[in-house]
């Protein structure tokens, strides 16, 4: 099966229009930072990345006469619910494989407890690597969410990191079979 890259995932109608209101610039910083607290914390860099990239896609911009309100917003938001359906509907469009679809959806559901009852969240590797990554790229006041980036940097930047992507699983696979190669001998 092949990889759905990053950007295929940008490049998709779903991505553009609700990956772009909570902000690319946001997405593409949040999926750099967990490809390397992949590697810390010994979790697939494919699945961290690309729950990284999707971990907003269910924002809702909530507004009161034509102002961003954040009360509104922390009253009605659920935008990590959201997000974690409309990852899994546009990975499995796009021909992710089920068993990882769940787990970046999954990833996103869980990235924040801020919509959840008081509560412990027992976070698994992936999901804590996702949440760690969003907080890495926090601003006060929300101001992450508004920085901007051109579509052309976007895209050569997630082709950078599909292309590392792409070399840890190629060099995690040589491990595995000389590990095996190693034990049969
Ligand atoms: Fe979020
Ligand atoms: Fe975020």
């Amino acid at each position: 099966m092949e990889r759905v890259t990053l950007t295929q995932i940008l490049n998709h109608e779903v991505t553009q229009k609700f990956v772009k209101r909570s902000g690319l610039a946001h997405a593409v910083a949040v999926s750099e930072y967990a490809f390397k607290l992949a590697k810390v914390h010994n979790v697939n860099p494919d699945l961290a990345v690309k729950a990284a990239f999707l971990h907003d896609v269910g924002h809702y911009t909530w507004y009161r006469n034509g102002q961003w309100d954040y009360n509104l917003y922390k009253e009605n938001d659920i935008h990590a619910i959201k997000g974690a359906e409309r990852a899994h509907k546009l990975l499995i469009r796009l021909g992710e494989h089920p068993v990882n679809a769940k787990k970046i959806a999954l990833a996103v559901l869980l990235h924040t407890d801020s919509y959840l009852p008081e509560g412990e969240l027992q976070l698994d590797p992936l999901q804590h690597v996702v949440a760690l990554a969003d907080k890495k790229d926090e601003e006060p006041g929300g101001n992450h969410h508004y920085k901007t980036i051109s579509d052309e940097e976007a895209e050569a930047r997630l082709e950078k990191l599909d292309r590392l992507v792409e070399e840890a699983v190629e060099a995690e696979k040589e491990d595995t079979a000389l590990a095996q190669s190693a034990s049969v001998s």
